[in-house]
């Protein structure tokens, strides 16, 4: 893995929640491939504000 993915990982995509990209990752690769999954999976989107700020984030994650 190079420094720059290390460095990716770590940005924050749930700050509700303190999730990184790195966890989103780890589901991607395992096959979860819809946000709702991501969601289920890593404990996103229910934090105070309820998803607003991070399922556009997971979307990105996605593409
Ligand atoms: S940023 Fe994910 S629930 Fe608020």
């Amino acid at each position: 893995m190079n420094q720059q993915k290390i460095i990716d990982g770590l940005k924050s995509v749930c700050l509700c929640k303190g999730i990184k990209k790195k966890a989103f990752l780890e589901h991607v690769e395992k096959g979860v491939n819809t946000v709702h999954g991501l969601k289920k999976a890593t404990g996103a989107g229910s934090g105070s504000c309820q998803g607003k700020r991070c399922t556009p984030r997971i979307e990105e994650i996605l593409k």
